[in-house]
């Protein structure tokens, strides 16, 4: 955008919001400020996928451009945003003048005691994002391995009760699920690593909850890291958590069967796509996306999976990443007919000559996320040593930090010993190398414990 454009564009939001301050919503005055605001903010996402106005102490920069400082109009805009304690104000492509219209009219109201941002969503303001640039306060409590454990079980257990209501056939309980989804994101914003590890464990025999979480939490992680956030990001956390939720219909013979499926029954199965779509699509206040993701969950990039014969159509971005966060989490888990896989089979498996099955892109992504060895995993050294994977290398997946647990005869070391498997001897060579992820069931060791 020419800065010349971005400066009339904060101006224009500037007395819109002074608008909305001094008159009433219907006002002729707010109105003209608001189409004004919506001409230029629409006509630059014609252009660009986002704009983002942020506040970095007085200064106000959009894109990471900083605007000349002067006008009365803009100091004022500055320090509004600061009472308001908004720090980054971020547009979508797929923004309408509606939203931009709730959008202001919702400002105008300082008296509400619900936070902002909660009312945009329940709005269906979904391509305005309210937020913070710094990484909002973060107490000791909610950061680390055992927040994201509370936080990760609390969700295992919601997302239990969301199933139970569908299968009964009452509507499942949004503003659970949004509590959820809430938790997750928080997580996947603040402290991605330790979210990530509980998602590779596979001690958990309550799979068909844990799934729905670790395929939310997965999702949301390929999401943020394509710099998907606010409204958006959590409506993705969303569709991805009720993605299977057709199942509730499904016979449990035909859900835990542990041999491979007749032909019959794989028909029974895939009705839960369709079931799915029906059940969110009549749910108050699920966002559009879900029956959407239900629907198409198992087509696959090249639509040669079900339900056939659709016609043509191009899948939801959010389809692709729930597609590649459900393989993968399917893969990992251990089921009755067979032992969860690691990380590299997976991968593998997954990327087999460009599956078509999956977007290539977004699969390489999502691996490059989640490491060869992801943070969490117990792995066995060349030394005969077990540790736990405590951090990746910026570069090399293959050598990540690790904290050594089990020493080579076996003993569990007293004091767990770090050790940073990039490093060289003095005689250039590698004293230990990362052979292969274990089962940490196989071994009856805990790897979260040592994080
Ligand atoms: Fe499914
Ligand atoms: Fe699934």
């Amino acid at each position: 955008m020419l800065q010349r454009n971005t400066e009339e564009l904060v101006r224009r939001l500037a007395v819109a919001l002074r608008g909305i301050d001094l008159y009433s919503p219907t006002h002729p005055l707010v109105q003209r400020g608001i189409d004004a605001l919506s001409a230029t903010v629409l006509d630059a996402l014609r252009e660009a996928p986002s704009i983002v106005i942020g506040l970095i102490g007085d200064e106000i920069v959009v894109d990471a451009v900083r605007l000349p400082r002067g006008t009365a109009t803009l100091i004022g805009f500055a320090r509004d945003l600061r009472e308001r304690e908004i720090e980054k104000i971020t547009f979508t492509q797929g923004l309408t003048r509606e939203e931009i219209r709730s959008f202001v009219t919702f400002l105008g109201d300082r008296e509400a005691r619900i936070p902002l941002a909660d009312r945009l969503t329940t709005r269906g303001v979904r391509h305005i994002a309210l937020g913070k640039i710094v990484v909002e306060d973060v107490t000791d409590d909610q950061v680390g391995i055992a927040a994201a454990r509370r936080v990760y079980t609390t969700a295992v257990e919601t997302a239990e009760s969301l199933w139970q209501a569908a299968q009964a056939g009452d509507q499942p309980d949004t503003g659970a699920a949004r509590k959820i989804i809430d938790g997750l994101a928080r997580m996947v914003t603040q402290d991605r690593t330790s979210l990530m590890a509980l998602t590779t464990l596979k001690k958990y025999d309550n799979y068909t909850f844990t799934h729905m979480v670790n395929v939310s939490a997965l999702a949301m992680a390929q999401a943020r890291a394509l710099n998907i956030e606010g409204t958006l990001l959590r409506e993705f956390g969303f569709a991805a958590l009720m993605h299977d939720i057709g199942k509730v219909h499904t016979p449990l013979e035909v859900l835990n069967k542990p041999d491979k499926l007749t032909t019959e029954e794989f028909e029974i199965m895939k009705r839960h796509v369709v079931d799915g779509a029906h059940i969110l699509r009549r749910t108050p206040e699920m966002p559009a996306l879900a029956p959407i993701v239900a629907f198409e969950h198992h087509l696959k990039q090249d639509l040669s999976g079900y339900p056939e014969k659709i016609g043509n159509r191009r899948l939801n971005l959010c389809t692709m990443i729930v597609s590649v966060a459900d393989v993968f989490d399917a893969l990992r888990s251990n089921r009755p007919y067979r032992q969860g896989l690691a990380t590299t089979r997976i991968r593998a498996i997954m990327g087999e000559q460009g599956n078509p099955a999956f977007n290539q892109v977004l699969l390489k992504r999502f691996v490059n996320l989640m490491g060869l060895f992801p943070v969490g995993n117990l792995v066995r050294l060349s030394t005969e040593e077990l540790g736990v994977v405590t951090a990746e290398h910026p570069t090399d997946p293959f050598r990540p930090q690790v904290k050594i647990i089990v020493d080579a005869e076996g003993e569990t070391l007293e004091e767990p010993l770090l050790a940073n498997t990039w490093e060289r001897d003095s005689r250039g060579e590698h004293p230990r190398a990362v052979i292969e992820a274990v089962d940490p069931e196989s071994v009856g060791i805990d790897p979260l414990k040592y994080m």
